[in-house]
């Protein structure tokens, strides 16, 4: 089968590695892809959001399933128009990727459906927030952006005049959620569905924290491990029987056909799981240490899910630990030059996987970094120690000016294995 996938980072390199290992494949195009996916079959130029470019990429290359890796296209409806032209995609349409593309829209789902989450107040003038924050200072408190943001939509602090400066930023153009700070723990768990069934895959934890022990800014990601030693059956029999099955109800009574991934960011807390937040797609980092665990067919299963057949899916994983950390450009999550050269790129192994993020080669054929997140090194292995010392190892050998990496993803959920 010809498939096409859309996006450009580490997440859509592994989509597209599993792709390449599968037995049905027989054509891969990656659109626009980056240096790596080159290699795995055939970069096409364009932009994901533009659904005539799409469209026109699917007749070209004959592609029969379309997997869509980032929301924004799915925000901006390219999953409606591919659906409408014949193609089978896996991603959900403008109206259902608003549980990511609205804080507010999900918000306001997840409160009728009853599932537990931190108390929220909304605002969309400056000055009703600056109103009501006095009196709550000391108390950390957490401020999204309703609306997509790549990344850079929360901020916490306990500090009036930070959130202050955040919030008027924000309702410039958008609404502004408050949050309680919520403690504890976050699992990523993705629900593959089809808008009649769903199956849950092993859960992952990302480490959102650009320091060591989960210091510093928040950033997209700087790593995973998969699976989560403490997502043990009855936490995750809890997480379903409070936020997942009632979230899939709700959009079924809704009648908001939904078919991809659901992901779900939860919150492990002393009074039980609370939900964070919804993204309509597979995470990044997360799918990094995800799918080398697959034993599956990869094609197989995006097909069977995008053809509405999530019923007949039956999953196997190798018994294995996979930690992906994530190499970041000097600055990131602020600002950070683009396009550094990278000096060395150690080759992956089995057990030792390097995926690339919107990396490029210039006219020389010298390979270049493109954003703040550069690669993923995932290291598998029997237990966390050893997935994570291959890990370790293949980022240390990756150079370019600057590079930098968290060197403790997953240490604080297997101190005791
Ligand atoms: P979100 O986009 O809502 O997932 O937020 C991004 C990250 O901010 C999450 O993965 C958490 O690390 C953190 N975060 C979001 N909401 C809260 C909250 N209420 N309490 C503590 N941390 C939060
Ligand atoms: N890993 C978090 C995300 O993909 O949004």
């Amino acid at each position: 089968m010809k498939t096409l996938i859309l996006g450009s980072g580490a997440r859509e390199h592994a989509i597209a590695w599993a792709f390449a290992q599968s037995r049905t494949n027989s054509g891969l195009f990656c659109l626009p892809g980056n240096a790596a996916t080159a290699e795995l079959g055939t970069n096409l130029h364009g932009d994901p959001e533009n659904i005539a470019a799409v469209l026109k990429a699917t007749q070209y290359t004959g592609s029969k399933l379309v997997i869509v890796g980032p929301e924004a296209p799915l925000a901006a409806g390219v999953a409606d128009s591919l659906r409408e032209a014949g193609l089978a995609v896996f991603g959900p349409g403008k109206e259902a990727a608003k549980l990511e593309a609205s804080k507010s829209f999900a918000r306001a789902l997840t409160d009728r459906a009853g599932i537990p989450s931190a108390a929220t107040k909304q605002f969309i003038a400056f000055n009703d927030f600056a109103a009501w924050l006095p009196g709550k200072e000391g108390n950390k408190l957490v401020l999204k952006k309703s609306g997509l943001a790549a990344g850079k939509g929360v901020f916490e602090s306990a500090d009036p005049n930070e959130l202050k400066a955040f919030a008027k930023k924000v309702l410039q153009s958008d609404t502004v959620l408050v949050e309680e700070f919520l403690e504890g723990y976050e699992l990523s768990v993705f629900a593959l569905c089809d808008g009649e069934d769903y199956i849950l895959m092993p859960a992952c934890a990302d480490h959102k924290k650009s320091g060591e022990g989960n210091q510093g800014q928040n950033t997209g990601g700087m790593g995973a491990i998969c699976p989560v030693p403490c997502s043990d059956p009855d936490l995750m029999r809890r997480i379903e029987s409070i936020i997942i099955e009632p979230t899939f109800r709700m959009l079924w009574q809704e009648g908001l056909l939904y078919r991809g991934v659901l992901f779900f960011g939860i919150m492990v807390t002393a009074s039980g799981p609370k939900l964070l937040e919804f993204n309509v797609r597979f995470g990044d980092p997360e799918t990094q240490s995800l799918l080398p665990l697959l034993a599956s067919d990869a094609i197989d299963l995006f097909w069977t899910v995008s053809t509405g057949r999530v019923r007949e899916l039956q999953l196997e994983y190798r018994p294995l630990t996979a930690v992906g950390i994530t190499l970041a450009a000097p600055g990131y999550p602020g600002a950070y030059p683009a396009h550094i050269p990278v000096q060395a790129l150690p080759a992956s192994s089995a057990n030792a996987l390097l995926f690339h993020a919107s990396t490029l080669r210039d006219a020389e054929g010298q390979l270049r970094t493109g954003g703040g997140r550069c690669f993923s090194a995932v290291g598998l292995g029997q237990d966390y120690f050893q997935a994570h010392s291959r890990a370790l190892k293949l980022a240390e050998a990756v150079h370019f000016e600057g590079v930098w990496f968290r060197h403790d993803i997953g240490r604080a959920f297997c101190k005791d294995s």
